[in-house]
């Protein structure tokens, strides 16, 4: 059997899909290796979001022309979200890669590791599709921890932000139909997973329509909700333009929704977030965060930040700065605006902050979050948490880590607790990052 290995970088989206991937090919008897020297096959799934992505792929080739010398026969595949933006192109600037095959065109992979062998040739395959959502696809999960998985709900995004790459790399907006993801979460849980996230660029926009049948994500959510009261369910990314009052509701009706909501705000400037096509202002995101609280009073939120985009000045990341301390987000991603080709915003807009001031205004929102990640855990010393267990912690065998419906990391001395298992943890300490409990007796 020809054996394929599979490296993955990118968002959430990308792990699930080379689970996807991983099936296809195993169904056409393709064997999954996790040696990279056994390897016919090396699949690297890649992400085309900021450029130090993909400066990071071009790095991993340079050490991979290396391990195929070791291994003539080894043939190298670029998909993804890189291999979307370059398609062949990067084939003749990486002497190296044999396939490039877009997000859309996997169902292609074992012919086209056919044709790479027997005729020797290279192929691309980067055609975009409205309709793809390999919904009939059984995913293999790879490095599980047989706890926790993810569910891919709906392909692409149409919604243009000004600085963003995705909708060149993952196409058109569409939703998978709704019987086949709450099939694949009973599977889960019948194979003894805890704890599924249903995965999309917006998830808020799902909308399946068929025969009379509408399921919008509220509804999606009730559904999955409703295969296990043991079963947790997640759910990443909101767009803050459509986070409805609907899908709060039905968050705050069951109590295996996790409490967490992930709602990127970008920028806190009105004019920063027109310039960026956010389709909503300052007040606008203040009020989805005051209809959270008002639904769920122990939610956390989470956001992602860019620093430095276009013609940003002072006064706009003052106002940042002000979002960050009127919210109190529990974490948030932040990044330096990197321009991107073919966007909105390198057609039509400069890129003039310099590095040096991006670097210092992404510091500056780094040690502010920091300071407040550290007040808001420290709120929570002396509360009890039902905490799912995933595994050992990193520092000490005799430690477990799991995590609270709101998604923060709790470690505890283990006793005869396994992972897998719902425990009831009291929070003793904390870091900025980390609550450190005990067990309560049950
Ligand atoms: N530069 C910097 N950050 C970006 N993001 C998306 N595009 C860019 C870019 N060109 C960030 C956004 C998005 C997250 C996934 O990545 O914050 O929410
Ligand atoms: Fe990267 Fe975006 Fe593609 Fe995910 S969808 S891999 S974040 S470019």
């Amino acid at each position: 059997m020809p054996k394929f290995y599979v490296e993955t970088y990118g968002c959430q989206m990308n792990f699930a899909d080379s689970e996807i991937i991983a099936s296809l090919l195993q169904k056409e008897g393709y064997a999954n290796t996790t040696e990279l020297t056994e390897a016919d096959y090396v699949l690297i799934n890649t992400c085309a979001i900021r450029d130090n992505a993909e400066q990071r792929i071009r790095k991993r080739l340079r050490e991979l022309r290396a391990a195929q010398q070791h291994n003539p026969k080894m043939r190298i595949g670029i998909l993804g979200c890189m291999a979307e933006r370059l398609q062949s192109q990067l084939m003749v600037e990486e002497e190296i890669v044999s396939f490039v095959v877009g997000p859309d065109s996997y169902r292609r992979l074992p012919e086209i590791l056919k044709q790479v062998r027997q005729a020797g040739v290279k192929s691309a395959e980067t055609e975009l599709s409205t309709t793809e959502t390999y919904d009939d696809i059984e995913p293999v999960r790879l490095n599980s921890n047989g706890i926790s998985a993810y569910i891919s709900i709906m392909r692409g995004c149409q919604n243009y932000c000004a600085y963003c790459v995705v909708p060149y790399t993952r196409g058109r907006e569409r939703s998978r139909d709704p019987h086949t993801i709450v099939l694949e979460a009973q599977h889960l849980f019948d194979q003894g997973y805890k704890e599924v996230t249903l995965l999309g660029q917006n998830v808020n926009s799902y909308r399946w329509r068929c025969e009379g049948d509408e399921v919008d994500f509220p509804e999606l959510m009730r559904r999955v909700a409703e295969v296990s009261p043991r079963l947790r369910v997640r759910f990443a990314t909101s767009h803050p333009k459509d986070l409805s009052d609907k899908l709060l509701e039905v968050m705050s009706q069951y109590d295996n929704i996790c409490k967490s909501i992930h709602l990127p705000v970008q920028s806190g400037s009105d004019r920063m977030l027109k310039l960026m096509n956010r389709h909503y202002d300052s007040a606008w995101y203040l009020d989805r965060i005051a209809a959270i609280r008002r639904y769920l009073p122990d939610c956390s939120i989470t956001t992602d930040v860019i620093a430095g985009f276009c013609t940003e000045t002072e006064e706009d990341h003052q106002q940042t700065l002000e979002m960050f301390r009127k919210v109190r987000y529990d974490y948030a991603y932040m990044f330096k605006f990197s321009m991107r080709p073919n966007t909105y915003a390198e057609k039509h807009l400069k890129d003039d902050i310099d590095e040096t001031e991006k670097t210092r205004r992404l510091e500056e929102i780094i040690a502010l979050q920091g300071k407040i990640a550290l007040e808001n855990n420290q709120l929570e010393v002396g509360k009890t948490f039902e905490v799912l267990v995933e595994g050992e912690s990193h520092r000490s065998k005799e430690q477990l880590f799991g995590r609270n419906s709101q998604n923060k990391v709790i470690v505890f001395d283990r006793h005869n607790v396994q992972p897998g298992q719902y425990v009831l943890v009291r929070v003793k300490d904390c870091t900025a990052a980390t609550l450190i409990g005990e067990l309560v007796e049950q």
